[in-house]
Formats: C-alpha cells, structure tokens, sequence
C-alpha cells in the first residue's frame, strides 16, 4: 500500500478509470503553503520533507504531497470498481521546490538595446538615454515595424529558457506597442507564446507605458481610456500603468485603471521605481494585486502596502520586487528587509525586457533577493513562488507544491535549498514538471 503523509489533506481522482504519476524518490522537497500570499515573518515558514513524493491525478492536480513512508504494493484504491494504473518516477535523490512564478516581465518585443546598456556602464542614465530617443520608444519602433509571427519569433527563446531555468508560470505585459493595433500584437504574441510552449502566460495590458511620439500626455490617456482599453480588455486579465516621475502621473494612472476596473479588469502597477510619487499607496487605494519595483518606496507606501487588504475576501497587494532592474540601472535595491518586517507580502520577478533588465532568469533574482535585499533563502522561495502567484490572482492553484495546486515543480541536483542562490548564474535543474508532466530536461 502507499501512504503518503500529507501536508494539508488529499482526495480520490475523480475519475474511476485514471491513470496518476507518482513522482518518488526527492530528497528533499521544499515549499511554502498556503492559498493566499504570505505575508512578514510567514514567508519565511517553508516546509521541508526528506525522502518526499508528490502524486498527480491525472487532470494535472497534486492528490498529495509529501514524506513516502512506504512505496511498495499494490495500488491505492479509491473505491470497488475504480481502476487506477500508477506511473512511478524515480526522482534520484533530487530536491523538489515550485515552479518559479514570474510575475512581471514585458517579454514580448522585437529588436535588442544593448547599445543602450553600454551608455549606462559609460555613466549615462536610464532617463538620459530615453530623452535621446533610446528607451521604451526605441522599442516601441521595433515592435511597429514586426508582424505577430515576428514578434513571437523573437520572444520564444527568452520564454523556452525561461522554463529550462525553472520557471512555470510567467506574466507577460504589452507596452510597446502604444497604438490599439500595435498593443493588440502584443497580447496576441503573448497569448500564441502560451499556445506553442508549455510555459502558462497570464497577460497584462500596459498602454500607459510611455507616451508615443506626436501625441500629448492628456490625448494619449483620452485614448487609452475610450479606445485602446474598450478595444483590447479581453486580451488581458490585468492592466498595467508605469506611474513614474517622467512617465504617467497619480492623477493619469486613477483615471485609466478606473476604466480598465470599470471593464473588468485587474490591475498592477508600476510604482516607486525612478522617483517616489505615491505609487505604493494608489495601488493599494485601487485593490491592485501588485505594486511594482519600489525602489523609492516611501515609508508611508510600506505601510499601506502591509496594510492592503487585510480582510477576507480582499487580497493583499503584493510588493513585488525586481532586483536585477536595480542591479542593471546600478540603483540601490528596494527595501525588501523594511518590506517583510513591516509585515508585507514581498514577491520576487525578472522584469524580463531589452531596456533595464535583459534576464529570463528567476533563479538570479533569487540569488539577488538573497545577497542583494538581505532576504533569506526561505524567504527568496516564497516570493519566487506563492507569493508571485498572488500577484497574478493565482495563489489558489499554483505557487507551492500541496493538495490541489497544479503539479508545477522543478527537480534540481542540489544538496539544500540554501545551494540554490548560493551557486551563482548556474542552472543545477534537472527536470522541469508542468501540471505533472516533465516539459523540460528529463530524469
Ligand atoms: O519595468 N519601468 C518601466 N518599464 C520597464 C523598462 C522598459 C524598457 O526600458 O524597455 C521596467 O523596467
Ligand atoms: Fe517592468
């Protein structure tokens, strides 16, 4: 018979005639739980099983996960005439940890900028370059310029490496294209990278990115608001705003999120991250799921953000932090230690993109997070994980490894999780498992 202790509770497939995998043999396999964001001191309280083994129906659920105390016998039975054939899976030893969850990335583009990059280790700023026609626009010319198909070309690698990298879940955001037909692309791309790679994409409408050329701040918001968001809303689950010194005031960014939430849509926000101008605190006053970067979070903004949605059925707004933007903009990183103690939800993600940071990589902002931020390696899980699947209104099916989330979880050849950050710009995944199959690597 198998026993399987469970973290939380399990349940019969509900099929009688199903096939389940079970994946055995992990070492160790670590994981926050839970089906909303942890916040403070929880998101250091991770669980960690030896000798574990995760069972997945075969509708891509986990059925249970945990130590295996005994792996031998005959099948589990779930009732007189069902008829369940078990696939076993080595594991080897390995250690099991959830799916990166990368929520913010604007990896839908066309054309690199790494000229631009050389400016800035010549000293040059992010504002200087974009006030010299380098920046969003410079990207916004090659996303005009391509076709869908291109577009999709163009992005696939990063997301393909992305998953090999060990992550599951990522969002991807417009913004390039600030045109109705030019963001339609976008989202289309997005949606076809989800269709041709197992990699799961949520999308986000970001129109508000920058304003494009020959347009006034006040006309492009009009436009966004009566054209481009009517126009573009079933295309994305959330929508997005960069509210920034220089980029769309707190007054701009009301205006186009009540459309958007008018619409029925979501929001996150861009917030804090060149100068501070209340973007934490608009977040949480919208119900956003996210605030963005932070690097000039102010303390009132950390204390709105820990305040966010407190009561059920609300939901925290997470404060989600970029450290390799930081890094690559060399600015100071965001206050994650003020952040967690303050009793906030933190989150870690790539901001994948060609301008401030050129890396499909979740485990480099995991080492980031760790030597960068002070987070510790228990810490640096949850955000990469539960808590980016908060950010994206996910948290309920997927973001850790437990009963009932989807069976998204990476198999690595490391001695602990503290290895993970510690061995730095190098992959040890073995294994890549989305919804209970392995969709890259191989054991
Ligand atoms: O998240 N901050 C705004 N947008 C992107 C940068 C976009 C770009 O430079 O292309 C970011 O860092
Ligand atoms: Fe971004």
């Amino acid at each position: 018979m198998y026993f399987i202790r469970c973290s939380r509770k399990s349940r019969a497939p509900k099929s009688y005639f199903c096939r389940v995998k079970l994946y055995y043999n992990i070492r160790k396999l670590y994981t926050p739980t839970g089906f909303t964001a942890r916040r403070g001191a929880e998101m250091a309280e991770i669980e960690e099983f030896d000798n574990a083994a995760i069972f997945v129906g075969d509708d891509g659920r986990i059925l249970s996960a945990g130590p295996l105390i005994e792996a031998e016998g005959p099948a589990p039975s779930y009732g007189r005439r069902s008829k369940v054939t078990i696939e076993r899976i080595d594991c080897r030893g390995l250690v099991a940890l959830p799916g990166f969850v990368d929520s913010h990335t604007h990896c839908v583009f066309a054309g690199e900028r790494s000229r631009e990059f050389a400016l800035r280790a010549e000293g040059k700023s992010y504002q200087e370059i974009a006030q010299f026609g380098g920046g969003i626009r410079a990207s916004v010319q090659h996303v005009r310029a391509a076709s869908t198909a291109e577009i999709v070309n163009y992005s696939k690698p990063f997301v393909e490496r992305a998953l090999k990298l060990g992550t599951t879940m990522m969002e991807i955001k417009s913004g390039y294209g600030l045109s109705t037909e030019s963001e339609r692309k976008l989202l289309q791309a997005a949606l076809r990278l989800g269709q041709e790679t197992p990699m799961e994409i949520v999308r986000t409408y970001l129109g508000a990115h920058a304003v494009p050329e020959n347009t006034s701040q006040a006309e492009y918001v009009q436009e966004i608001q009566s054209v481009q968001l009517p126009a573009l809303q079933e295309m994305a689950e959330f929508c997005d705003v960069f509210m920034d010194e220089g980029y769309f005031s707190k007054e701009e960014t009301i205006r186009v999120c009540t459309t958007a939430k008018e619409l029925g849509m979501k929001i996150k926000l861009h917030a804090d991250e060149l100068a501070e101008t209340q973007g934490a605190k608009t977040a949480v006053e919208l119900g956003a799921y996210s605030a963005d970067h932070l690097l000039k979070v102010s303390e009132a903004g950390i204390r709105a953000l820990a305040g966010a949605g407190l009561e059920a059925p609300a939901h925290a707004t997470v404060a989600t932090l970029l450290p390799i933007t930081a890094m690559s903009l060399r600015a100071p990183y965001a206050p994650a230690r003020k952040l967690i103690d303050a009793g906030c939800a933190v989150a870690i993600a790539t901001d994948c993109n060609p301008g401030s940071a050129m890396s499909e990589n979740m485990q480099f902002a995991f080492t980031l997070a760790v030597i960068g931020m002070q987070m510790s390696p228990a810490e640096a899980l949850t955000a990469a994980t539960l808590n980016g699947a908060a950010a994206l209104d996910r948290a309920k099916t997927h973001g850790s490894i437990e009963w009932n989330k989807l069976a998204d979880f990476v198999l690595y050849d490391i001695p602990r999780l503290e290895y993970l950050p510690y061995h730095i710009a190098v992959t040890d995944v073995i294994a890549v498992v989305k919804r209970g199959e392995i969709v890259a690597g191989n054991l």
